[in-house]
């Protein structure tokens, strides 16, 4: 089966395109809609605070523990958990933490998708505003703003819309993946990943001229220890993992095609650091837009779609930047659902000796299912409640479900196991040989993952979970 893996898989032509790919993969949806989501559904400046801290002591580590179990087994992840166990005089049972991270990637993508779609649509809004006001006006020229916020829950309470642009952002998802790793994600991740940091830091910027920067650096930097309850610290763990792209075993199935001179520990500080940036200049670019529109921070999935119109509706070319900035927006989406469906698809081409093409399609074909349903579950389907027999998803439809699930439970369990794993099972000669790490850093890095990271995680899960 290795020889499969062999031949199906091809590597990053270099350190840096690795490093682009998987920030690709940690950028995306996560920092830019769930981050600015969460910090205002859990209260801002404790949230973010925790959340940076579970990044460093928590992410960080586990970034790495993923990355070197996967370029240790050059394999897809279940395979690669299972070679280092064996070599290391353990049961090839741990394969199963890579089985339940590749299950879980498989849900994430199921709605990833659906918010990938809500993002085309936006993409077709602004170029139909482009094409009626032309290149030079603003955004939505004259119309009330209330009625382009309005154009959200219009949006997602039309399931029809919502499902076709979910089955649209998988079946392009599905045409990256099938063309392998170097052809395809490489080239979106090398290209698009940069000019969309210079969009994003530049809207940041006129937003610290326009908006409530103040009340915004107050909102998300200020710490308050009483609105750190055991519910927030659990949801920033989950955005931790969530936005790193850990515990769905994709940093170990991208860490498998990575090559013996890459250091993979300042490599994990350099994803990682990039991620966090992203997302906290996403918070910049977003709350202030929030506070000065009077919006409700605590707005959901749809803060982002609903506030950075407001800013395109004052600027001269805001149609055109509007529309670029969602352009963009769907290629940081992409970077990461690509990664996302990698994960299963690596799995069924190792498993039943598939063709890259045809398992993808397979995988494709189980997200589009869960993803229709998600789509609907703002709408028509919101009273279909799945995991309603558990009391932490009573009230849930399919979307908020699944992503709770998968943030707050199966992804925590996946990184658990594998610091527990990496710390404690593998053979220590052949961690070390991986992780690029010596001294004191060394050292601290073991403490966690042996010890802070295991126990700061069921913690934080038990008492989160208990509520
Ligand atoms: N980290 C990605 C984001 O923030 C989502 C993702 C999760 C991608 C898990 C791959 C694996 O959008």
């Amino acid at each position: 089966m290795v020889a499969t893996s062999a031949t199906a898989r091809d590597g990053w032509s270099s350190r840096t395109a690795f490093v682009l790919a998987a920030i690709g993969s940690a950028v995306g949806l996560g920092n830019l809609v769930r981050f600015p989501a969460e910090a205002g559904a859990n209260g801002g400046g404790a949230f973010v605070l925790f959340y940076i801290l579970c990044i460093v002591l928590i992410g960080l580590p586990v970034l790495l523990c993923e990355t070197l179990i996967g370029r240790h087994g050059q394999a897809a992840a279940p395979e690669s958990y299972r070679k280092l166990a064996v070599e290391s005089g353990a049961s090839r049972a741990w394969e199963l933490v890579a089985s339940l991270g590749v299950f879980s990637a498989f849900l994430v993508l199921s709605f990833y998708c659906v918010l990938g779609g809500w993002v085309l649509y936006y993409i077709g809004t602004f170029a139909a505003d482009l094409a009626a006001t032309g290149v030079t006006g603003p955004a939505f020229d004259g119309v009330p703003y209330e009625e382009v916020e309005a154009l959200f829950p219009a949006m997602i309470g039309n399931g029809m819309v919502t499902s076709l642009l979910d089955l649209l952002f998988l079946g392009i998802t599905l045409v990256f993946v099938a063309r392998g790793v170097s052809g395809g994600i490489e080239k979106v991740a090398v290209y698009l990943m940069p000019t969309f940091f210079v969009l994003l830091l530049g809207i940041t910027v006129y937003g610290f001229f326009g908006g409530a920067m103040q009340e915004t650096f107050a909102y998300l930097f200020t710490f308050e220890p009483e609105k750190l309850t055991p519910e927030v610290m659990l949801a920033a763990v989950g955005q931790a993992f969530f936005s790193l792209s850990l515990g769905v075993a994709g940093m170990v199935t991208y860490g498998a095609y990575v090559g013996r001179d890459v250091n993979l520990a300042g490599t994990s500080v350099v994803i990682a650091g990039a991620d966090t940036a992203v997302a906290l200049i996403a918070g910049l670019c977003i709350f202030p837009i929030v506070f000065a529109a009077g919006l409700a921070p605590n707005g959901g999935l749809g803060l982002m779609f609903q506030t950075l119109p407001h800013a395109f509706q004052e600027i001269p070319f805001g149609s055109l930047i509007g529309l670029a900035f969602f352009v963009m927006v769907a290629f940081a989406a992409l970077t990461s659902s690509v990664a996302l469906m990698e994960v299963p698809t690596a799995w069924v081409i190792d498993r039943f000796n598939l063709r890259r093409g045809a398992a993808a399609v397979l995988v494709t074909f189980g997200a589009a299912f869960l993803g229709v349903l998600s789509a609907l579950s703002t709408g028509a389907l919101a009273d279909f409640h799945p995991l309603g027999f558990i009391p932490l998803f009573e009230g849930m439809g399919t979307l908020d479900a699944l992503d709770g699930l998968t943030s707050k439970l199966t992804m925590p369990i996946c990184a658990l196991l594998t610091s527990v794993f990496v710390g404690w099972i593998a053979d220590r000669r052949l961690v070390d040989s991986e992780n690029g790490l010596s001294g004191g850093v060394h050292l601290f890095w073991r403490f966690l993952v042996r010890f802070a990271c295991p126990l700061a995680l069921v913690a934080i899960m038990v008492f989160g979970l208990m509520g």
